[in-house]
Protein backbone atom coordinates (compact mmCIF):
# COMPACT_ATOMS: atom_id res chain seq x y z
CA UNK A 1 0.00 0.00 0.00
CA UNK A 2 2.62 2.53 0.52
CA UNK A 3 4.49 1.84 -2.28
CA UNK A 4 0.86 2.06 -4.34
CA UNK A 5 0.43 5.79 -3.26
CA UNK A 6 4.00 6.45 -3.15
CA UNK A 7 3.69 5.53 -6.90
CA UNK A 8 0.44 7.39 -7.72
CA UNK A 9 1.81 10.47 -6.28
CA UNK A 10 5.66 10.64 -7.80
CA UNK A 11 6.74 7.95 -9.67
CA UNK A 12 9.67 4.94 -8.25
CA UNK A 13 11.86 7.61 -6.80
CA UNK A 14 9.79 8.97 -4.04
CA UNK A 15 8.81 6.81 -0.99
CA UNK A 16 5.94 7.21 1.66
CA UNK A 17 7.21 6.77 5.09
CA UNK A 18 4.48 6.02 8.27
CA UNK A 19 6.42 7.84 11.19
CA UNK A 20 9.62 6.02 10.42
CA UNK A 21 11.07 7.38 13.84
CA UNK A 22 9.92 10.06 16.06
CA UNK A 23 13.53 11.58 15.02
CA UNK A 24 13.29 11.19 11.11
CA UNK A 25 9.69 12.15 11.43
CA UNK A 26 10.56 15.21 13.00
CA UNK A 27 13.59 16.63 10.75
CA UNK A 28 11.50 15.83 7.86
CA UNK A 29 8.76 17.02 9.06
CA UNK A 30 9.68 20.52 9.95
CA UNK A 31 11.26 20.56 6.58
CA UNK A 32 8.02 20.21 4.83
CA UNK A 33 6.17 22.77 7.35
CA UNK A 34 8.88 25.73 7.29
CA UNK A 35 8.94 25.54 3.06
CA UNK A 36 5.50 25.01 2.60
CA UNK A 37 4.78 28.66 3.21
CA UNK A 38 3.31 28.38 7.10
CA UNK A 39 6.54 30.41 8.44
CA UNK A 40 7.49 26.82 10.25
CA UNK A 41 10.95 26.70 11.36
CA UNK A 42 12.67 26.80 8.50
CA UNK A 43 10.21 29.15 7.30
CA UNK A 44 10.78 33.05 6.27
CA UNK A 45 11.23 34.74 9.61
CA UNK A 46 11.53 31.45 11.57
CA UNK A 47 10.25 30.31 14.93
CA UNK A 48 10.72 31.63 18.28
CA UNK A 49 12.46 28.12 20.13
CA UNK A 50 8.90 28.13 22.18
CA UNK A 51 7.10 27.96 19.30
CA UNK A 52 9.52 25.36 17.65
CA UNK A 53 9.39 22.99 20.92
CA UNK A 54 5.60 23.47 20.76
CA UNK A 55 5.62 22.24 16.98
CA UNK A 56 8.07 19.22 17.56
CA UNK A 57 6.06 18.16 21.13
CA UNK A 58 2.69 17.77 19.01
CA UNK A 59 4.46 15.42 15.96
CA UNK A 60 6.43 13.43 18.76
CA UNK A 61 3.03 13.04 20.79
CA UNK A 62 1.07 11.99 17.91
CA UNK A 63 4.11 9.59 16.41
CA UNK A 64 3.74 8.15 19.68
CA UNK A 65 -0.51 8.32 20.17
CA UNK A 66 -0.55 7.25 16.67
CA UNK A 67 2.34 6.45 14.32
CA UNK A 68 -0.28 4.60 11.66
CA UNK A 69 -1.51 8.26 11.02
CA UNK A 70 1.53 10.16 10.70
CA UNK A 71 2.80 9.59 7.22
CA UNK A 72 5.78 11.50 5.48
CA UNK A 73 6.36 11.23 1.63
CA UNK A 74 10.69 11.80 0.85
CA UNK A 75 12.00 12.32 -2.81
CA UNK A 76 15.13 10.36 -3.16
CA UNK A 77 16.79 13.65 -4.54
CA UNK A 78 15.12 16.27 -2.68
CA UNK A 79 14.35 14.79 0.40
CA UNK A 80 10.99 15.20 2.67
CA UNK A 81 8.29 16.89 0.38
CA UNK A 82 5.31 16.34 2.42
CA UNK A 83 3.81 15.37 5.54
CA UNK A 84 0.05 14.44 7.36
CA UNK A 85 -0.11 14.12 11.23
CA UNK A 86 -3.55 12.52 12.18
CA UNK A 87 -5.41 10.23 14.72
CA UNK A 88 -7.78 8.45 16.42
CA UNK A 89 -9.94 8.87 19.89
CA UNK A 90 -12.71 7.23 20.66
CA UNK A 91 -14.29 6.77 16.97
CA UNK A 92 -13.18 10.86 15.99
CA UNK A 93 -10.73 11.18 13.53
CA UNK A 94 -8.81 14.44 13.57
CA UNK A 95 -6.31 16.03 11.21
CA UNK A 96 -3.81 18.12 12.83
CA UNK A 97 -1.53 19.04 9.49
CA UNK A 98 -0.95 18.23 6.08
CA UNK A 99 1.53 20.07 4.33
CA UNK A 100 3.78 19.79 0.96
CA UNK A 101 6.75 21.52 -0.03
CA UNK A 102 6.35 24.24 -2.76
CA UNK A 103 7.53 22.30 -5.49
CA UNK A 104 5.90 19.59 -5.14
CA UNK A 105 2.60 21.44 -4.79
CA UNK A 106 -0.43 20.49 -7.09
CA UNK A 107 0.99 16.59 -8.29
CA UNK A 108 -1.68 15.00 -6.17
CA UNK A 109 0.80 14.80 -3.33
CA UNK A 110 -1.32 16.68 -0.39
CA UNK A 111 -4.54 13.89 -2.08
CA UNK A 112 -2.45 11.36 -1.76
CA UNK A 113 -1.67 12.37 2.13
CA UNK A 114 -4.69 13.09 3.16
CA UNK A 115 -6.11 9.55 1.51
CA UNK A 116 -3.14 7.57 3.47
CA UNK A 117 -4.50 9.04 6.61
CA UNK A 118 -7.79 8.98 6.36
CA UNK A 119 -7.65 5.46 5.57
CA UNK A 120 -6.03 5.28 9.33
CA UNK A 121 -9.48 6.83 10.46
CA UNK A 122 -11.43 4.97 8.45
CA UNK A 123 -13.21 2.96 11.21
CA UNK A 124 -14.36 6.20 13.25
CA UNK A 125 -17.48 7.48 12.52
CA UNK A 126 -16.63 11.10 12.79
CA UNK A 127 -14.24 13.38 11.35
CA UNK A 128 -12.41 16.86 11.96
CA UNK A 129 -9.94 19.36 10.64
CA UNK A 130 -8.98 23.11 11.36
CA UNK A 131 -8.66 24.24 7.49
CA UNK A 132 -6.93 27.87 6.88
CA UNK A 133 -7.95 30.46 4.51
CA UNK A 134 -6.26 28.07 1.80
CA UNK A 135 -8.60 27.70 -1.46
CA UNK A 136 -6.64 24.06 -2.43
CA UNK A 137 -6.96 23.18 1.06
CA UNK A 138 -10.95 23.64 1.14
CA UNK A 139 -11.03 22.41 -2.32
CA UNK A 140 -9.33 18.97 -1.02
CA UNK A 141 -11.39 18.41 1.97
CA UNK A 142 -14.38 18.85 0.46
CA UNK A 143 -13.52 16.49 -2.71
CA UNK A 144 -12.12 14.11 0.21
CA UNK A 145 -16.26 14.09 1.85
CA UNK A 146 -16.09 16.93 4.34
CA UNK A 147 -18.62 19.17 4.89
CA UNK A 148 -16.91 22.83 5.14
CA UNK A 149 -17.80 25.28 7.99
CA UNK A 150 -16.64 29.11 7.51
CA UNK A 151 -15.37 30.19 10.75
CA UNK A 152 -14.60 33.77 12.32
CA UNK A 153 -11.66 35.04 14.31
CA UNK A 154 -11.85 37.65 16.95
CA UNK A 155 -8.44 39.63 17.59
CA UNK A 156 -7.19 42.94 18.77
CA UNK A 157 -6.57 44.44 22.18
CA UNK A 158 -9.49 43.92 24.61
CA UNK A 159 -10.51 46.60 26.87
CA UNK A 160 -11.17 44.39 30.03
CA UNK A 161 -12.96 47.44 32.00
CA UNK A 162 -15.83 46.52 29.12
CA UNK A 163 -16.37 42.86 29.86
CA UNK A 164 -18.86 42.11 32.84
CA UNK A 165 -16.86 39.98 35.72
CA UNK A 166 -17.44 36.20 34.87
CA UNK A 167 -20.71 34.70 36.41
CA UNK A 168 -18.90 32.42 38.93
CA UNK A 169 -15.74 30.38 40.06
CA UNK A 170 -13.62 29.48 37.64
CA UNK A 171 -10.59 27.11 38.53
CA UNK A 172 -6.82 27.07 37.66
CA UNK A 173 -6.90 23.07 35.95
CA UNK A 174 -4.20 20.27 36.23
CA UNK A 175 -4.10 16.80 35.09
CA UNK A 176 -6.74 15.58 37.64
CA UNK A 177 -8.97 17.67 35.14
CA UNK A 178 -8.37 14.85 32.83
CA UNK A 179 -11.79 13.01 33.42
CA UNK A 180 -13.76 16.26 33.45
CA UNK A 181 -12.68 17.06 29.92
CA UNK A 182 -13.02 13.89 28.32
CA UNK A 183 -16.71 14.03 29.89
CA UNK A 184 -17.24 17.33 28.39
CA UNK A 185 -15.55 16.85 24.91
CA UNK A 186 -17.83 13.40 24.63
CA UNK A 187 -20.74 15.44 25.83
CA UNK A 188 -20.28 18.35 23.17
CA UNK A 189 -18.00 16.90 20.00
CA UNK A 190 -18.74 12.76 20.97
CA UNK A 191 -15.79 11.60 21.98
CA UNK A 192 -12.36 12.32 24.26
CA UNK A 193 -9.59 13.54 23.67
CA UNK A 194 -7.74 11.41 26.47
CA UNK A 195 -3.87 11.27 25.91
CA UNK A 196 -4.46 14.37 23.85
CA UNK A 197 -4.41 16.74 27.77
CA UNK A 198 -0.93 15.84 28.54
CA UNK A 199 0.46 17.50 25.52
CA UNK A 200 -1.97 20.50 25.86
CA UNK A 201 -1.35 20.12 29.55
CA UNK A 202 2.66 20.65 28.52
CA UNK A 203 1.97 24.38 26.65
CA UNK A 204 -1.25 25.98 27.66
CA UNK A 205 -2.63 27.12 30.49
CA UNK A 206 -5.94 25.30 31.53
CA UNK A 207 -8.85 27.00 33.38
CA UNK A 208 -11.67 24.81 34.70
CA UNK A 209 -15.31 25.40 35.43
CA UNK A 210 -17.40 22.63 37.28
CA UNK A 211 -20.81 23.49 39.24
CA UNK A 212 -23.65 21.89 39.87
CA UNK A 213 -24.89 22.89 36.52
CA UNK A 214 -22.07 21.78 34.84
CA UNK A 215 -18.75 21.56 33.70
CA UNK A 216 -16.25 23.21 30.65
CA UNK A 217 -12.48 24.21 30.56
CA UNK A 218 -10.44 25.90 28.14
CA UNK A 219 -6.69 25.92 27.47
CA UNK A 220 -5.05 29.45 26.41
CA UNK A 221 -1.31 30.72 26.01
CA UNK A 222 -0.77 34.58 26.14
CA UNK A 223 -3.62 36.38 24.44
CA UNK A 224 -4.47 33.17 22.19
CA UNK A 225 -7.23 31.14 23.12
CA UNK A 226 -6.47 27.04 22.14
CA UNK A 227 -9.91 25.18 22.30
CA UNK A 228 -12.60 25.72 25.04
CA UNK A 229 -15.77 23.68 25.19
CA UNK A 230 -18.40 23.66 28.13
CA UNK A 231 -22.15 21.76 28.77
CA UNK A 232 -23.99 25.19 28.37
CA UNK A 233 -23.48 28.41 26.89
CA UNK A 234 -23.73 30.49 30.30
CA UNK A 235 -20.31 28.52 31.01
CA UNK A 236 -18.89 28.63 27.87
CA UNK A 237 -19.40 32.21 28.29
CA UNK A 238 -18.08 32.63 31.48
CA UNK A 239 -14.77 30.64 30.55
CA UNK A 240 -14.03 32.47 27.26
CA UNK A 241 -14.36 36.26 29.82
CA UNK A 242 -12.05 34.42 32.38
CA UNK A 243 -9.75 33.82 29.83
CA UNK A 244 -9.85 37.21 27.99
CA UNK A 245 -9.34 38.69 31.39
CA UNK A 246 -6.41 36.48 31.72
CA UNK A 247 -4.54 37.94 29.35
CA UNK A 248 -1.51 39.72 30.04
CA UNK A 249 -1.84 43.37 29.42
CA UNK A 250 -1.28 44.27 26.13
CA UNK A 251 -0.81 41.14 24.77
CA UNK A 252 -3.17 41.11 22.15
CA UNK A 253 -5.71 38.25 21.27
CA UNK A 254 -6.78 35.50 18.55
CA UNK A 255 -10.10 33.20 19.16
CA UNK A 256 -10.13 30.95 16.02
CA UNK A 257 -12.40 28.61 14.58
CA UNK A 258 -15.88 30.35 15.84
CA UNK A 259 -18.66 28.53 14.25
CA UNK A 260 -22.10 30.46 12.90
CA UNK A 261 -23.68 28.48 15.52
CA UNK A 262 -21.11 29.68 18.56
CA UNK A 263 -22.85 33.97 18.86
CA UNK A 264 -21.87 33.37 22.36
CA UNK A 265 -18.15 33.47 21.57
CA UNK A 266 -18.80 36.61 19.41
CA UNK A 267 -21.07 38.32 21.78
CA UNK A 268 -17.88 38.07 24.03
CA UNK A 269 -16.15 39.50 21.85
CA UNK A 270 -17.49 42.03 21.40
CA UNK A 271 -18.05 42.62 24.78
CA UNK A 272 -14.41 42.96 25.02
CA UNK A 273 -13.62 45.55 22.02
CA UNK A 274 -12.52 43.11 19.59
CA UNK A 275 -12.40 42.57 15.93
CA UNK A 276 -14.74 40.11 14.10
CA UNK A 277 -13.28 38.71 10.55
CA UNK A 278 -13.78 35.41 8.98
CA UNK A 279 -10.90 33.21 8.82
CA UNK A 280 -10.74 29.53 7.54
CA UNK A 281 -12.86 26.80 7.91
CA UNK A 282 -13.59 23.99 9.99
CA UNK A 283 -14.24 20.58 7.81
CA UNK A 284 -15.99 18.13 9.38
CA UNK A 285 -17.67 14.71 8.57
CA UNK A 286 -20.58 12.48 10.14
CA UNK A 287 -20.60 15.18 13.28
CA UNK A 288 -22.79 18.58 13.44
CA UNK A 289 -20.95 21.76 14.26
CA UNK A 290 -20.55 21.81 18.35
CA UNK A 291 -22.33 24.75 19.44
CA UNK A 292 -20.73 25.12 22.74
CA UNK A 293 -16.71 24.26 21.32
CA UNK A 294 -13.83 26.02 19.92
CA UNK A 295 -12.09 23.38 18.40
CA UNK A 296 -8.23 23.40 18.69
CA UNK A 297 -6.16 24.18 15.49
CA UNK A 298 -3.57 21.56 16.59
CA UNK A 299 -5.23 19.00 17.97
CA UNK A 300 -8.82 19.58 16.86
C1 LIG B 1 -3.15 22.16 0.90
C2 LIG B 1 -1.98 21.34 0.40
C3 LIG B 1 -1.58 20.31 1.43
C4 LIG B 1 -2.42 20.62 -0.92
O1 LIG B 1 -1.38 19.76 -1.36
P1 LIG B 1 -1.04 19.59 -2.95
O2 LIG B 1 -0.14 18.43 -3.09
O3 LIG B 1 -0.58 20.87 -3.51
O4 LIG B 1 -2.49 19.28 -3.56
P2 LIG B 1 -2.85 18.19 -4.66
O5 LIG B 1 -1.90 18.30 -5.80
O6 LIG B 1 -2.96 16.86 -4.00
O7 LIG B 1 -4.27 18.72 -5.14
C5 LIG B 1 -5.44 18.68 -4.33
C6 LIG B 1 -6.59 19.28 -5.12
O8 LIG B 1 -6.36 20.71 -5.33
C7 LIG B 1 -6.22 20.99 -6.73
N1 LIG B 1 -5.13 21.95 -6.85
C8 LIG B 1 -3.83 21.75 -6.52
N2 LIG B 1 -3.13 22.89 -6.72
C9 LIG B 1 -4.00 23.79 -7.22
C10 LIG B 1 -3.90 25.16 -7.63
N3 LIG B 1 -2.74 25.81 -7.58
N4 LIG B 1 -5.02 25.79 -8.07
C11 LIG B 1 -6.19 25.15 -8.11
N5 LIG B 1 -6.37 23.85 -7.72
C12 LIG B 1 -5.28 23.20 -7.30
C13 LIG B 1 -5.90 19.68 -7.38
O9 LIG B 1 -6.32 19.64 -8.73
C14 LIG B 1 -6.70 18.72 -6.52
O10 LIG B 1 -8.08 18.80 -6.86
P3 LIG B 1 -8.84 17.58 -7.56
O11 LIG B 1 -8.99 16.52 -6.50
O12 LIG B 1 -10.13 18.16 -7.97
O13 LIG B 1 -7.96 17.14 -8.69
C15 LIG B 1 -0.75 22.28 0.07
O14 LIG B 1 -1.17 23.28 -0.80
C16 LIG B 1 -0.10 22.94 1.30
O15 LIG B 1 0.82 22.40 1.88
N6 LIG B 1 -0.59 24.14 1.71
C17 LIG B 1 -0.02 24.86 2.88
C18 LIG B 1 -0.42 24.23 4.20
C19 LIG B 1 -1.93 24.08 4.39
O16 LIG B 1 -2.68 25.00 4.12
N7 LIG B 1 -2.37 22.87 4.86
C20 LIG B 1 -3.79 22.53 5.04
C21 LIG B 1 -4.31 22.59 6.42
S1 LIG B 1 -3.52 21.65 7.67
Amino acid sequence: MVREISAAAFGASHELYGAPSAARFKAGYGAVWGAAGAGGPAGPGGWSAERVARHHGRTRHLARTDPDGCWLIEDQAAGPVGAVLSYRREGTWALSLLAVVPGAQGKGVGKALLARAMMHGRACLRGVICAPDHPVAARTFRRAGFHLHPTMRLSGLPDPARLPAPDGPVHQGTERHRDLMDSVDRRTRGGAHGADHEELLRHYRLLVVDDLAGSGYCYLRGGRVETLAATSRRLATRLLTAALLAAPPGEPIRVDHILADTQWAVDVGIAAGLEITTAGFLALRGMRPAELALPSRVLP
